[in-house]
Order: structure tokens, then sequence, then C-alpha cells
């Protein structure tokens, strides 16, 4: 079997990360105190978050999807603040997303390689991995995974496809990712009735008008079909609904169709590359439990804002110590009458959560105000839902920053 091999070609024994509880959120006070969080998200480095998850989770995690940086060599800022007139860019606010920038292609699979590798040992026996990618890599992930799960064990090689704007002149439009799936053993989860799709018009009518159209096969024309390999699904820049501003945002129904597919409800499923956080959404949607992690704050604090809108079962966000985040100082006044609590003066913000009973370790957040994306306003002032003891208050500014206060 050919191999890919580079000089700097190895897999180490990883170093544990050293991880804090910070945050224990409870959407909207779903669950708040009792219930004990079956989801987790993870900010830090994932080699050294997946390393650390192996003593509990080897050969647990049902499905992984996985979608790294591409290896395009650009850096993807991320939309801030109101922004979501795309109609005019001139007023969209800017700030740091993710880069994906190399020192050649050796730099890219020294990132890519260990960090599949411990993908492989998580998953159990009867798991599947989904990985993201696109022309720069997926030649080299291929070869990468046939290696670690062996040849055969190659499921589908997935073709996204989508459509709009490009400036190439000199080559085909490139409008399309590949996803390649791989599966543990040969006996893994494949739904095909979950992901049914209804025939095209045109094979309805042919049947009905003549049943020898199919050659002696005649489909099962109400139960649809299991999908083809290659999928349309429009980029999240044509789905308003979706639309975060986080870069390189997946839309949903691509990631559904995957979840669908390769897991049960109740299965344990991870995304440890999950940027806007577009797969632990989808896992929450159809009760599954999943881990989710990224190495930007900026794409913790997405995840957990859209978590929090579905309003489902509580989560917990741990982070890696040497991983900051940024901080905002000094924070603003906060006044507590008539069981209402109002925020004097602050900063334009994003989001804010209050602790009703704050230990000084780890945050429970009960509840969370977020600004609208259509209107860019937070209420400042809010209601409090249960006795207080301790309260404090966690707010990010909408340029990402976090300040703390406590009465
Ligand atoms: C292609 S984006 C994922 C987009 C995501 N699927 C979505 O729908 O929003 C890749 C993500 O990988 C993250 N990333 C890059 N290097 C990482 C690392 N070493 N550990 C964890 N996350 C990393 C980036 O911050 C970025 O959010």
């Amino acid at each position: 079997m050919p191999i890919l091999t580079w000089p700097s070609k190895s897999l180490p024994e990883i170093e544990h990360a050293d991880i804090i509880l910070d945050t224990v959120l409870y959407p909207h006070g779903s669950g708040y105190p009792n219930s004990k969080p079956e989801n987790h998200l993870f900010l830090g480095d994932n080699l050294q978050i997946m390393a650390s998850l192996l003593p509990e989770y080897e050969n647990r995690l049902d499905l992984i999807y996985a979608d790294p940086p591409f290896f395009t060599n650009k850096r993807y800022p991320v939309r801030i603040g109101r922004g979501e007139d795309s109609r005019r860019p001139q007023e969209w606010q800017m700030a740091e997303g993710y880069g994906d920038y190399w020192k050649n292609p050796e730099a890219y699979l020294d990132f890519l390689y260990p960090r599949l590798a411990l993908m492989y040992r998580l998953l159990a026996p009867t798991g599947t991995l989904y990985l993201h990618l696109d022309w720069h890599a997926d030649a080299y992930a291929r070869l990468l995974l046939d290696e670690l799960f062996g040849r055969e064990r190659l499921m589908n090689e997935i073709i996204w496809t989508y459509h709009g704007p490009s400036p190439i002149r000199h080559a085909f439009n490139r409008k399309h990712d590949v996803i390649l799936v791989y599966t543990k053993s040969d006996d893994y989860t494949f739904n095909a009735d979950a992901v049914r799709e209804p025939y095209h018009p045109n094979t309805v009518k042919t049947f009905a008008s003549s049943s020898k159209a199919g050659f002696g096969k005649i489909p099962n024309l109400e139960r649809g079909k299991v999908p083809e390999d290659w999928w349309y699904f429009p980029v999240v820049a044509r789905l308003h609904n979706e639309r975060t501003g986080y870069p390189t945002q997946k839309p949903e129904a691509l990631l559904e169709r995957i979840l669908l597919a390769s897991s049960n409800p109740d299965d344990l499923v991870a995304d440890f590359f999950c940027g806007s956080g577009t797969f632990p959404l989808a896992a929450l949607r159809h009760g599954r439990r999943f881990l989710a992690g990224d190495v930007s704050w900026r794409a913790i604090h997405t995840t957990r804002e859209r978590l929090i809108d579905l309003s489902r079962a509580p989560f917990t966000l741990y982070r890696e110590t040497a991983v900051s985040i940024p901080s905002y100082a000094p924070a603003c006044p906060i006044v507590f009458s008539d069981q209402k609590l109002s925020l004097k003066n602050p900063p334009a913000l994003d989001y804010w959560e209050i602790d009703p009973a704050w230990d000084g370790i780890v945050f429970r957040s009960v509840n969370q105000t977020r600004r609208s994306n259509r209107s860019a306003e937070i209420p400042l002032e809010i209601k409090m839902p249960i006795a207080a003891t301790n309260i404090c208050v966690r707010a990010v500014t909408v340029s990402g920053s976090v300040f703390q206060s406590n009465i």
C-alpha cells in the first residue's frame, strides 16, 4: 500500500493539557442547579485536548466530524458587531478569526497527522470519521487515513457542491469540497432511512408512465432514495438565518445529514474543530451527546451563543489554562434592586450572563442575554429568576473581551 512520508513525520506521545472547568451553562435556567451536563465544550489546542480525553474516551466516540483548516494559506477574519447586512460590506466590523497559514505542506501534515491519529483512537470500534477538506490537501489526507484506518475502511468520498461568485479566470470555478468518510471496522452505523430524499420528478414521471422503465427494478418511489455521494447544499453566505459571522461556517443541513446517517439518538459525537458550532448544534437538536472544541475563543463564544439559543440541555465549558481569554477592564457598575439587575453604561456588549451563587471558581450561568443579530440591540436590564446569594455577572464585549463583576 502506498504510504505518504515526509522528513518530520512522527507520532510523538502528546502531553496532556492542563484543563479547568470554567463554566456550566444552563440555557435560560434549564436544568439548574441539579442536572448533570452530558455535553462539553473545550477551549484549547485540540492536540492536547484530545490527548487529555483519551483516559476517559478512548474507543468511545460514535462519530467524529472534523473540519480543520484546509491548507489554503489565507487568514479568515470574523465579522462582528451588527454586520449582518451582506449588501453593505463597508459597514462590517471585522476581528481576528483564524489563520490557515503554513510554511510548507510538511508543516501542515505535521499538524494534521497526529490529530487524525488521536481521532482514530477516540473512535468507538463501530465509529465513523468524516474529514472535511478540499483540493488543497484532500489527496494527502486520503493517504494518511488509508494508513491509520486501512484502505478498505474508506466508506465514501463525498463531494459537497455549491455555487457562488468567483474571481477565477484561468481555470474552472472551484466549487466543491471533499469529505472523506472512514469507519473503524465493517460494523458501523448507517441509517439509510434517516437521510432518504425524494426521487427526481422525472424519475417519478417515468415510472408512472411505464412499469418497465427500470429494466425490472422498480424503486420504492414513496420511500425516496439514499442520496448519491455528491451533495448540493447552498453555502452559509446564502442562508441568512444561519449566518453567525464566523468564517467558513458550514450549513446546518450538510452536517445534519452526516449526523443522522452515522449516529443514533443518545450517541456520543464530537467535533474538535467546531468553529461557530454547527455540528454540536445539530447534535443537540437531534438528541446526541457531544464533545466539541476549538482553539479560538471567538469560535467557542459563538458556539455557546448558538447552543443557548436552542435552549435544550445544559453544557459545560472547559478551557486549557494556557489559552487566555481577552479581558476588558474596568468592569461597568451593576445595580440590583426590585429583583432586577441592570448594567450601567457598559461598553458595546455582545452577551452577558449571571451566576446567582458565585463560588469564586466555576461560573454557573443561569440567565443569558445576547445582542440581536438583526437589530444590534441588547437588553441591559434583566429580572433575576431565582433567589440569589452572591450574584456575579460576566459579559463579552462586541470585540470579544470579557469582564466580570460581582455584587
Ligand atoms: C473550517 S473552521 C470550522 C468551521 C465549522 N465547521 C463551522 O461550521 O463553523 C476550522 C476551525 O478550526 C479551528 N482550529 C484550528 N487549529 C486548531 C487547533 N489546533 N485546535 C482546535 N481548533 C483549531 C479554527 O479556530 C477554526 O475555527
